[in-house]
């Protein structure tokens, strides 16, 4: 039996201040987007402003229903409209933000899973990484520079075995 740890590097900026200046209005796009939210079940805003190659940005936010399972997060509002809006253009970086109506988020809240598994789908499509920026409302910034880094193990379609 053989063992290996499996890790991986994650930035940590104690203020926005210290992205780049793009990192920087990456961010601000996904701060803005957050406000337009429709969350009034959970009450906690996501935006996310997702980098293109082509130096466009799309932004999503989530979107919750009164059956709760209908709703969508944010980052996968925002993947998926890139995805039909820039069929095949390479998707850069991801900036994600978050805030709660009730208390203030004041640590970066990751992607859940299944968003996780959706943008690695561009990742392994446009075989490129991308980087993710978390942050709450306040507090540090978060980067990873792969999605792959936070979703180690992850499926893909070379497991279905007919591409
Ligand atoms: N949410 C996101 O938008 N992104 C995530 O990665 C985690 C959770 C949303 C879904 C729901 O509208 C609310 O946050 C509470 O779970």
């Amino acid at each position: 039996m053989k063992k290996k740890q499996v890790g991986f590097e994650l930035s940590i900026y104690d203020d926005a201040y210290e992205l780049s200046q793009m990192e920087q209005k990456l961010l601000k796009e996904a701060e803005l987007a957050r406000e337009n939210a429709y969350a009034p079940y959970s009450n906690f805003k996501v935006g996310a402003a997702v980098l293109l190659e082509n130096g466009e940005i799309v932004i999503g936010n989530n979107q919750e229903n009164s059956s709760y399972p209908s709703g969508l997060c944010a980052e996968r509002v925002a993947v998926f409209q890139a995805g039909a809006k820039f069929p095949g253009v390479t998707i850069k970086s991801i900036a994600i933000s978050a805030t709660s109506n009730n208390y203030v988020v004041d640590k970066p809240a990751g992607p859940c899973g299944n968003c996780r598994q959706s943008i690695i789908e561009y990742e392994q499509k446009q075989e490129s990484p991308i980087s993710i920026l978390l942050r709450g409302e306040v507090g540090p910034v978060f980067k990873c520079n792969s999605i792959s880094d936070i979703l180690p193990l992850a499926f893909s379609r070379s497991f279905l075995g007919d591409s």
